[in-house]
C-alpha cells in the first residue's frame, strides 16, 4: 500500500511509519517539523516539508495517489490549546479539513486518525468510560478531536471515506520530546538522568491511562486492514497517578531525587481511563505492556541512547 504518515516526524507517528516501512508499505512522511525531530524520519520514507494547512498539499495528494492516510499531525499540547484556541483549530481543525479534501478528491480509501481517549470524554461519569461515553471535552485540543470525528463520520457518508478512529490514551515510550508539557514519563526520565530536580504538580494524585508505544503501533498495524473502522479506544483499562509514576522512575533509574510536588495546575481534568474491550472483542486487540514493562524499556532505553 501507498500510505501518507502526517506528523511522521514525531513522536507516535515515526514509529508507526516504521512499522509501515517493515511491513513492506511505501510511505510518505508529511510534517513542519515544529514539533517533530529530523531525526526520527525513516530513511525509506519520502519526506515532505509541508504544513498540513498549506494547500500544496492537494497537488502532492493529486500526484502521489495515496491508498490510505494515518493523521498523526497536530497542535498536541493542551495548554496551548488554552492559551491559543485559534492556532489550535488552525492546525488540527482547518489542516485536517485540508488532508480530507485532497483525500476524497484523490482516491484515498482510509483515514486513520489520532484521537484522545484523555480529553474527548472530559470528566468521567463512569470508570473506565467505553466508546458510549459522553464527549464532553473540557479543553480546545479535546474539542477539535471530537470536531475531526465528526468531520469522519461525515466523510465517509457522503463520500465513501472510510475511518479508523484511535482514541488514545497517555502514550509513552522511546522518542517522546521530554520538552513539552505533555509526557510525564518522558519529562521525570530527563530530569532525573540530568540530576534535575523532577516537580509533581499538586498532590501527584491525577490519574491517566498510560499505554506503552509499542501497544499503539500494534493497533496502527491491524488498522490496515479494510475491515478495521469505526471508533476504538486504544487504552490499557489501567489508571496510574503521578506519584506512582515518580516512584517506580526513581527506582528503575536509581534515582537519589526527592519527591518534590509544585502547585497544581489550574483546570486539569482529575482522572482519565478508558476500557478497551471494543477493540478487543472486534479484533482481539490486547495491550501487551503492563506499566511498569513498559516504563523499564522506556528507561532502558533512554539509557542506553545516552552511553
Ligand atoms: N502523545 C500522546 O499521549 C497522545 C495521546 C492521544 C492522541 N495523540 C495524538 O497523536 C498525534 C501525535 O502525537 P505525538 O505525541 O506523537 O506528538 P508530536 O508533537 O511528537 O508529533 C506531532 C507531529 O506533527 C507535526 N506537526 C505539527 N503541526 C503540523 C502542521 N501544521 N503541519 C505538518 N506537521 C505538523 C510535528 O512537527 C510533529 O512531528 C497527535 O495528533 C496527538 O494529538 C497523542
Amino acid at each position: 500500500m501507498k500510505i501518507a504518515v502526517t506528523g511522521g516526524a514525531g513522536f507516535i507517528a515515526s514509529h508507526v511509519a516504521d512499522a509501515y516501512i517493515k511491513e513492506g508499505h511505501r510511505v510518505h512522511i508529511i510534517d513542519n517539523l515544529s514539533t517533530g525531530n529530523a531525526e526520527n524520519i525513516n530513511p525509506n520514507a519520502v519526506f515532505h516539508n509541508i504544513d498540513i494547512c498549506d494547500k500544496s498539499l492537494h497537488k502532492l495528494f493529486e500526484v502521489e495517489k495515496f491508498d490510505l492516510v494515518s493523521h498523526y499531525a497536530a497542535q498536541m499540547n493542551v495548554r496551548v490549546s488554552v492559551s491559543d484556541p485559534i492556532f489550535d483549530a488552525t492546525t488540527n481543525i482547518l489542516g485536517t479539513l485540508n488532508i480530507l479534501e485532497a483525500a476524497k478528491d484523490t482516491g484515498v480509501k482510509k483515514i486513520v486518525f489520532a484521537s484522545s481517549g484523555g480529553t474527548v470524554y472530559g470528566e468521567q461519569d463512569y470508570f473506565p468510560a467505553d466508546e458510549e461515553h459522553p464527549t464532553r471535552p473540557c479543553s480546545p485540543y479535546g474539542i477539535s478531536k471530537v470536531a475531526v470525528e465528526k468531520y469522519l463520520f461525515y466523510y465517509d457518508r457522503v463520500y465513501g471515506l472510510k475511518n479508523c478512529i484511535f482514541r488514545y490514551g497517555n502514550v509513552y515510550g522511546r522518542r517522546q520530546n521530554p520538552h513539552g508539557e505533555a509526557g510525564v514519563v518522558a519529562i521525570f526520565i530527563d530530569k532525573m538522568m540530568n540530576h534535575e530536580q523532577p516537580v509533581i504538580n499538586g498532590d501527584g494524585l491525577i490519574t491517566r491511562d498510560y499505554i506503552y508505544i509499542d501497544d499503539v503501533v500494534a493497533a496502527n498495524i491491524l488498522a490496515l486492514k479494510p475491515e478495521v473502522t469505526g471508533t476504538y479506544n486504544v487504552t490499557t483499562g489501567v489508571e496510574t497517578d503521578v506519584n506512582t509514576i515518580f516512584r517506580n522512575l526513581k527506582e528503575l533509574m536509581h534515582s537519589e531525587c526527592q519527591e518534590y510536588h509544585g502547585e497544581a495546575k489550574a483546570g486539569e481534568q482529575r482522572r482519565s481511563v478508558c476500557s478497551y474491550k471494543k477493540i478487543h472483542d472486534a479484533f482481539g486487540f490486547t495491550p501487551k505492556f503492563s506499566f511498569f514493562e513498559g516504563m523499564k524499556q522506556t528507561v532502558a532505553d533512554a539509557l542506553n541512547c545516552k552511553k
